[in-house]
Formats: structure tokens, C-alpha cells, sequence
């Protein structure tokens, strides 16, 4: 059973799987991603119903532009479509959508839609959903020193360096509210590892992996991971 007294705070998803998933069932690649966008809606409803304050999830990294152009158009124009159909329905759940990354070159199209969710939803004070879009670890850091090194330079930015000034100039800092690091990164489709996620916030995350591809993902597989971690000791480098 799940212990709602010691839910998560944050929970971060890399939706992995929607290609092979999309060649198990003898469909295109972007059926795949379509059946991934279904799968993310049902987890987003069910993060908020259970109370949880942030729900990250990984969309499209700074590598996935070396998808194909017909990949890549494709999964933007499913975000338009997410987006746009259920706008209202989070808007209603209370839920605040953000971004994490450099959306801004992405097509123009999805960025509007992406813009007008942002501006409806800021103020509500539901579960916070943050989308990494055109999101990576690495680029995110060095993007925090640059900014970092100009505030110092312009003399905005004084005095000593430490990881807190850090983490305020990640994507994840000021610009989306000082989101917390999160407790608990869930990766679909078997693979194991971080493919540039989270890389400076993810020092005490609990890992919890399965092998479903990312469309079968439902909310009840969401909670049994939940409940994994919830059986897990952080011990944050101290004695048990
Ligand atoms: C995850 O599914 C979605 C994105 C990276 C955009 P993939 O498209 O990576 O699916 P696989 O890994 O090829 O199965
Ligand atoms: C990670 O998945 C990125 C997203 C889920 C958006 P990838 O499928 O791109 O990662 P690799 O290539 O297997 O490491
Ligand atoms: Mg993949």
C-alpha cells in the first residue's frame, strides 16, 4: 500500500521506450510517441491526485535532435497536441506547467502553444509539471557558470560561490520556482541510465527502473514505483 504520509515531493520520469514499443505493435515510430503523450496525460492526472507537488518528465533531450527531421517534427506537433486538448483539464486540476530547457528554438508553432499553457496556468498553486524540453544535464550547468560568470563580471553577482548560487542559475532554479531536488527518478524501458537528465540535481535521488516501455506506463505501475521507493533508506552519506 502506498504511504500517503511519505509520498515523494518530487518525482522525475524518463519516458523512455515509445520507438520500441511503436515496432512491437508494427506502427511508426511517431504512433509510439502518440501512445507516450496518452501514457504522460493519465500519470500527470494521477501525480495530482495523489497530492505529489512536483512531477518532472523528460520530453526531448539536447541529443534528440539527431533524430530524423520527420521524428522530430512529429513529436513537437504532439506536444501542440497535448497541449491544446488538455489545457483546461490541467488548468482545472490546478496543476502549473513549466519548462525546463531552452524551448526557444523550438518550431514556432509549439512554442506557442507551450507559451499560452505557461501563461494560463501560472498562478495556480497545484502540482507543479515541469516539462524538459530541448533539456540536458550538461548544457544546463555550463549555461549556469556562463550566467554566472557574466552577473560577476557586470558586478549583479558578488561574493562567494556555493552550491546553492549554483542551483539557483540551473533551469530548475529561480527561473521555475527553486524546484527541489528530486527524491525519486523513475526510468522506463529497461535502460539504466541518466542520458544527461538531471545530472547536477540528482546527487541523492532514489533510482527506480522498470522494464515497461513508456505507452504501457500506468498509473498503477506509478505507484508500485512510488511504493519501491518509499521502502528504500536515504541516508545522505550519514550513519544509518
Ligand atoms: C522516448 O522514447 C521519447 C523520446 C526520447 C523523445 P524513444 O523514442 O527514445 O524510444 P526508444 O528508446 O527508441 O524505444
Ligand atoms: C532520453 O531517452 C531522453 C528522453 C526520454 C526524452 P533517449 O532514448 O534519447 O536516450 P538514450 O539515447 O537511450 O540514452
Ligand atoms: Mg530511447
Amino acid at each position: 500500500m502506498l504511504d500517503l504520509d511519505r509520498m515523494p515531493t518530487h518525482v522525475a520520469i524518463i519516458m523512455d521506450g515509445n520507438g520500441r514499443w511503436a515496432k512491437q505493435h508494427g506502427v511508426p515510430r511517431l504512433a509510439g510517441h502518440n501512445a507516450g503523450m496518452e501514457a504522460m496525460k493519465e500519470i500527470v492526472r494521477r501525480a495530482s491526485d495523489l497530492g505529489i507537488r512536483y512531477l518532472t518528465v523528460y520530453a526531448f533531450s539536447t541529443e534528440n535532435w539527431k533524430r530524423s527531421q520527420e521524428e522530430v517534427s512529429g513529436i513537437f506537433k504532439l506536444l501542440v497536441k497535448f497541449v491544446k486538448l488538455d489545457l483546461d483539464e490541467l488548468d482545472e486540476k490546478n496543476v502549473k506547467v513549466m519548462t525546463l530547457g531552452d524551448y526557444s528554438v523550438i518550431p514556432s508553432a509549439a512554442r506557442k502553444s507551450l507559451e499560452k499553457t505557461l501563461a494560463q496556468t501560472a498562478n495556480n498553486t497545484g502540482l507543479q509539471f515541469n516539462i524538459a524540453i530541448n533539456y540536458g544535464g550538461r548544457d544546463e550547468i555550463t549555461r549556469a557558470v556562463n550566467r554566472i560568470a557574466e552577473e560577476i563580471r557586470t558586478g549583479s553577482l558578488e561574493g562567494e560561490i556555493d552550491e546553492e548560487t549554483i542551483s539557483r542559475y540551473l533551469y530548475t532554479g529561480d527561473e521555475c520556482g527553486n524546484v527541489p531536488d528530486p527524491d525519486l527518478i523513475i526510468r522506463t524501458s529497461g535502460e539504466e541510465r541518466l542520458s544527461n537528465f538531471l545530472l547536477w540535481q540528482c546527487a541523492y535521488s532514489e533510482f527506480v527502473f522498470t522494464d515497461k516501455l513508456w505507452p504501457d506506463f500506468t498509473p498503477e505501475v506509478f505507484e508500485e514505483m512510488i511504493q519501491i521507493y518509499q521502502n528504500r533508506d536515504r541516508r545522505y552519506g550519514g550513519r544509518k
